[in-house]
């Protein structure tokens, strides 16, 4: 890919790791563009930073639709190419608990909303899709329809923890209440689990005897707006492989896992 990508952002909040893309693209130091922003909620702060850069924005109300399906589940208007049993059995996020009716909430819920979703990025024709900040689960009904060729994973996203450590919600919060010496944040594709894709790249920082969470949260961010950019850059200049390795275990059992291979320029 020598011309400059096209990039679609999806955030929740505040957005600063949005702005650090935007900005890393207006200064040359990511070949793209960021050509859309949504969000699950109106009013965040990440809307108004991507306006300011003159930036479609465009909000997919999650809480509206979750709050619809409880008032009545036949109101929901699900996509007709939902298929639910092929979602459980690709998601595993809910082991145990796997046929509730909170789980047929969750997948149903959430297949309105990326219908939704996909109905709007799909006039863009992004060459990748960044999760910045956006604190929703895809389910395979999202990740199917994005990633159409599996060996070019095409949605990343950037997590608080340095992963597969603290995956979920709250990755400073719990790298601080573990007692870790060294935080860090990790940028990897998505796959159909929590926070467990091919890891891109990541970057660490120390704790000190005197540090709180908050300033934990900033010493993390500030790793994050540089290590963000600098991983879709390597997507933009067309370095970034997975390949599936597999290795042999002492115990004589074999451990296969899909990696990132970072290729040297030119
Ligand atoms: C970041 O810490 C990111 O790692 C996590 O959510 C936070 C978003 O912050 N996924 P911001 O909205 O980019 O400021």
């Amino acid at each position: 890919m020598d011309k400059a990508i096209r990039i679609g952002a999806l955030i929740s909040g505040g957005g600063t790791n949005l702005q650090a893309i935007i900005d890393a693209c207006e200064d040359g130091r990511i070949d793209g563009q960021v050509v859309f922003v949504g969000s699950d909620k109106d009013g965040v702060r990440g809307l108004q930073r991507a306006r300011d850069h003159n930036i479609p924005t465009f909000v997919v109300d999650y809480g509206e639709i979750i709050r619809k399906y409880r008032k009545s589940p036949e109101a929901l208007a699900l996509p007709q190419d939902f298929d639910l049993q092929d979602c459980l059995q690709r998601q595993n996020l809910f082991p145990e608990d796997s046929d509730s009716a909170r789980v047929k909430a969750f997948f149903a819920t959430r297949a309105a909303a990326e219908a939704a979703l996909l109905a709007q990025i799909e006039p863009y024709r992004i060459d990748l899709l960044v999760l910045a900040g956006f604190m929703r689960n895809l389910t395979p009904y999202f990740i199917d329809r994005f990633n159409t060729d599996q060996d070019n994973p095409r949605i990343m996203n950037i997590h608080p923890a340095l992963l597969p450590s603290f995956p979920g919600v709250d990755g400073y919060g719990d790298t601080y209440r573990y007692g870790c010496k060294v935080g860090g944040c990790t940028v990897h594709f998505i796959d159909y689990g929590e926070d467990s894709g091919p890891i891109i790249g990541q970057r660490c920082f120390a704790i000190e005897e005197g540090d709180s969470l908050d300033t934990i949260k900033q010493k993390g961010l500030e790793q994050e707006w540089q290590l963000y950019p600098e991983c879709i850059q390597l997507f933009a200049r067309n370095r970034l492989r997975t390949v599936r390795l597999t290795h042999k275990l002492d115990d004589g059992s074999l451990y296969s896992r899909t990696v990132v291979k970072i290729l040297a320029e030119g």
